[in-house]
Parts: structure tokens; sequence; C-alpha cells
């Protein structure tokens, strides 16, 4: 088991006593990850997944069935490293008469803080998520947006070495996602592992430099970010390809399709537009903007594309779904 990991687990499963009818698998099945140290790691699924059982069991507030991990080094449901974790539940209730203050301060306390040095940590992390305005103010005058902001602030007041979010931005406008996500990358950068789960792909996709994907309780795939990408495009040699839209001026590139060289696929045709998988060389774009010039295509444009996590989640999703229930969707 890798020592260097905030969060390793070696074939975890967890069946609950009272299963759904119908279910034949474990809600989580056999899953052995390796967390990268300092990483933003993004956790995916449809729902029933496992997700939200993946991390009871990591915070220790459920009990494996079978395999095992460590959180920080220590076996998962240890005391001592639950006080260096942070977690941003979904949901979270608020004792509404606290003042932001108190209530991050009490979290600070909680996990492990004197109290004196849990109000001092508590003004720097509740102005850092913008609510420096409403230091004083009870909860109950606080917008969904701006509970969402404390709730961060709570989890990170004690400085965790690893911060659990459950879908962080839930409910926050788009300038103050914009800030949690800025806010997240600049934990990075000091050393945190920020472990989170949402059903944004777009936000996840922005934010995070790992990801796992689960699907019926199993992984489905798991690596960096851009890999598990290309992964969904086209195998495993995806990785080796670029895919390009070319737009012309009013000419018909029909006619040069097959034409182009290194031409691997293409895709939607439609004469004046059409996108072309070339293999990704160094000179690739160069040569296929020779190649269109000397067919006389006059060029509107000559765009790399990348694949949205979108696209690729759904796709290996569907793949999975075929390969595990023979097609039929649940
Ligand atoms: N306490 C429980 N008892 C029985 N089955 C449970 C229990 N908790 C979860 N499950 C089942 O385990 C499976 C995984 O659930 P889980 O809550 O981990 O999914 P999830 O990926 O978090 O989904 P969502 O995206 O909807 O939050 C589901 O089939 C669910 O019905
Ligand atoms: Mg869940």
């Amino acid at each position: 088991m890798s020592d260097s990991s905030p969060i390793s687990v070696r074939h975890l499963t967890k069946i609950f006593p009272g299963q759904p009818q119908g279910r034949r698998w474990p809600a989580l099945d056999d899953l052995t990850i390796d967390v990268p140290r300092a990483s933003i790691f993004g956790l995916l699924g449809p729902n029933g997944a496992g997700k939200t059982t993946l991390v009871k069991l990591l915070l220790g507030l459920a009990r494996p069935s079978g395999g095992s991990g460590t959180l920080l080094g220590a076996p998962l449901g240890a005391v001592a490293a639950r006080r260096k974790v942070g977690f941003l539940p979904e949901g979270q209730s608020f004792p509404e008469y606290m003042t932001a203050r108190q209530f991050v301060a009490q979290g600070a306390a909680l996990s492990g803080l004197g109290r004196r040095e849990a109000r001092e940590r508590a003004v720097p992390w509740i102005e850092k998520v913008g609510l420096s305005g409403v230091l004083d103010q009870p909860i109950r005058t606080f917008s969904k947006g701006m509970k969402q902001r404390l709730g961060l602030a709570a989890a990170l007041a004690h400085e965790p070495e690893l911060l659990f979010l459950d879908e962080p931005t839930d409910g926050v406008d788009p300038g103050g996602r914009r800030e949690i996500r800025d806010l997240v990358v600049g934990l990075r950068e000091k050393g945190i592992t920020v472990f989170v789960n949402s059903h944004l792909l777009g936000e996840i996709d922005q934010m995070c430099d790992h990801i796992a994907i689960l699907n019926l309780g199993r992984l489905v795939t798991e690596g960096p970010t851009s890999e598990v990408k290309t992964k969904a495009l086209g195998g495993a040699s995806a990785r080796d390809r670029v895919r390009y839209l070319v737009s012309s001026v009013g000419d018909d590139m029909r006619p040069f399709l097959a034409q182009i060289p290194g031409l691997i696929d293409r895709v939607d045709p439609t004469g004046t537009s059409l996108e072309v998988m070339l293999p990704a060389t160094d000179n690739a774009a160069s040569e296929l903007i020779d190649f269109l010039r000397a067919a006389e295509i006059r060029l509107r444009t000559v765009q790399p594309l990348e694949a949205s996590l979108e696209d690729s989640f759904i796709a290996l999703i569907q793949a999975d779904n075929r390969q595990r229930l023979g097609g039929s969707p649940q």
C-alpha cells in the first residue's frame, strides 16, 4: 500500500444489508485506487454509482464489508487522521442562530484547536470565502450560496491536509463558483489534497487534475483528467490523435476529404465545415492547412477540438452499461 498517497484503498467493498430490489451488485465493488498527494481529485458517476458510499467508508462513517484502506497513512476509521481532514457535506444544515464567526470557530475547535486559536483562525477563512461583511451576522440571514461558502470556511479553518467537498458550488452564483474554484486550486498549491464529489462536469473539468469514474459500484476508469477524456474518444490510441474543426468560406470540401494526408477519421462533413482526426504529430496542423490551400479551399478556421468531459463521461458510462447490463439502462 502506498504510504505517500493521502487516500489509498485496496479491494474496498460495501454490501448494505438491505440492498434495493433488483440490484445484484455491491454498492461499492472491489475498488482499488490511490489519490495522488496535492491533487484535486474528482469522483464522478451516475446516481447510485457508489460515490457517497466511498466517501462514507473513507471518513469512517460506514464500515467496509471487504478490503482495506488508509487515510493519511492511518487505517480507515482511525480518529487521529480525522483531525487532519476537512469535510464539506452536501446539503449541510446550519445552526441558524449562530454567527459566521461562531460557526467557523466552533468547527475548528471540534477539529482539535484550542478555543482562542479557533476564533483567531476563523476570521481569515471567512474573509477568503468572501463573507467578511457578514462576520457577526446570524446564519439565518444568509442566502444558500452564502451558507455554502460558510461551510467551506468551516471545513478549512483547522487547516486540514485533506479536504472532502461534496457538491462544493451547489447554489453558488457564477462569480462565486469561480472564486471557490480559485480557492481550491490555491489549496493544491499549498500541498493540500482535495477530493471533490460533483455532478457538474464542467466544474470538475476546470478544477480537477485527476478523476475517477464509478458506475454500478465499480471503477470504470481513473487517471489524469486529460487522459480520461481522450480515452473515451477512440480507445487506447486516442492520445495519439488530434481532432480538428475545419471551416471554409463557401467552397465544398467534400471531394478533397479522403485525400487529406494522414486522415484517420472524419466526422459530420457538412460541405463547408467538418471534423477530421489526424495523427498527433508536430506538423499535422500545418500539413492540413497546406493541403487545404493547395486544394484552393478558402479557409476560415482550423481549430483543434478537445472532447468535453461530459462527452467522455457519457460515452464511458454507456459502454460500461452495455458491457455490464447487456444494453438495458439500469
Ligand atoms: N444505507 C443504505 N442501505 C441500503 N442501500 C444503500 C444505502 N446507502 C446507499 N445504498 C445503495 O448503494 C448504492 C450506491 O449509493 P450511493 O449513495 O453511494 O450513490 P451515489 O453515487 O452517491 O449517488 P448520487 O449521485 O445519487 O448521490 C445505491 O444503489 C444505493 O441505493
Ligand atoms: Mg451521493
